[in-house]
């Protein structure tokens, strides 16, 4: 039988997960002082020891086909991490530390299947991105049911669900990198939207989530973090705004993904409870949510620096 040794501080353990279901633990240990080189040279080969941040832990992303999704998929890759995508459509990367689930997180019956087959061959889980979302402007007399079903199920109950079937398969790490979650939200969090009501209340629903998830799950070894972007150039951006999304999605220059893709794989290794993109709409939402008349008397200010915005975008493209 093994014996099994718990890594002290002197080591940088790792728990590697393989696709049988099995976990190796591997650790990378300087020699003791005063060890010749030499009587280490004469020993086995030893197979390649991996000290990438990754080393091939595995971590399970929503939206890994969307435009910041892939692009998280793609930096967790670099870093060596093994990736399970959880989208309806296969991420455009081709990678064997890649495994894509067809998953409607939309639909309960087929995210409980998708996370049995997590449990089957993936776990244990080192951490979890919640990137899937989606929004559908439009004012609240004419809204249709649907989209408003849609916009609640998969920015609010699909990230609480998944959660709920993912926790107990999460393992707990006593070193220095802790296990985590991190929910790709909105600065709409924080930062109300006329016509956009049902998706900054499904993405307000989920910062507080967050922060109550954050004070269970911390005593387990389980950091929880969430990142608010402002608006993003992707493909939902587009979307909206020939929805007849917000003219305050321009108020700052569209993010880069990659610089929101960064922010999020960063929370791996230096988990903070909560990352605004760009900072100082971050500090300005938060007061707006302290003292809600201060953003009803910027808002004409702010929908002229908008719309001024959005023009000049337009007139690019
Ligand atoms: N873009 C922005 O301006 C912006 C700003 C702030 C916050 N965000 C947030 O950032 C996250 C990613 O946005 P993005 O710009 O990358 O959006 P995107 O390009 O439209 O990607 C959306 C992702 O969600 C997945 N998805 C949609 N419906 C799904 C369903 N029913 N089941 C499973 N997966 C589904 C899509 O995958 P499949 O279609 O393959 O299923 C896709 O991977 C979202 O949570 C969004 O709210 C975006």
């Amino acid at each position: 039988m093994q014996n099994k040794k718990r890594p002290d501080s002197s080591e940088f353990a790792c728990l590697a997960p393989n696709f049988g279901g099995k976990t190796e633990s591997m650790t990378v240990s300087s020699p003791p002082q005063g060890t010749p080189l030499a009587a280490n040279a004469s020993h086995e080969p030893k197979p390649a020891r991996d000290i990438s941040p990754g080393c091939r832990r595995t971590v399970v992303l929503t939206g890994a086909s969307g435009g910041i999704g892939i692009l998280i998929a793609r930096r967790l890759l670099d870093q060596n991490y093994r990736v399970i995508a959880l989208c309806r459509s296969k991420p455009a990367i081709e990678s064997e530390l890649l495994s894509h689930i067809a998953c409607d997180l939309g639909a309960s019956g087929s995210l409980a299947e998708a996370c049995s087959r997590i449990h089957e061959h993936h776990a244990p889980v080192f951490a979890v991105i919640h990137c899937a979302g989606t929004i559908s402007p439009s004012f609240m007399a004419t809204a249709d049911e649907k989209d408003i079903t849609t916009q609640i199920s998969l920015n609010l109950s699909a990230p609480i669900l998944l959660t709920r079937h993912l926790l107990p398969l999460m393992q707990t790490i006593d070193g220095r990198q802790k296990s985590c979650i991190v929910f790709v939200n909105s600065m709409a969090a924080v930062m109300p939207l006329a016509g956009s009501a049902v998706y900054a209340a499904a993405k307000a629903g989920l910062r507080s989530f967050a922060l109550s998830l954050a004070q269970e799950a911390r005593p387990r070894g389980i950091l929880v973090s969430s990142v608010f972007p402002g608006a993003v150039q992707t493909d939902m951006l587009i979307r909206e705004m020939k929805e007849g999304g917000s003219v305050l999605n321009y108020v700052s220059t569209p993010l880069d993904p990659d610089v929101v893709a960064k922010a999020v794989t960063d929370q791996l290794i230096r988990c903070g409870s909560e990352r605004f993109l760009p900072a100082i709409d971050g500090v300005f939402g938060r007061l707006c949510m302290l003292a809600p008349c201060l953003l009803r008397l910027s808002l004409p200010l702010l929908r002229f620096i908008g719309k001024r915005g959005y023009l000049r975008t337009k007139t690019r493209l």
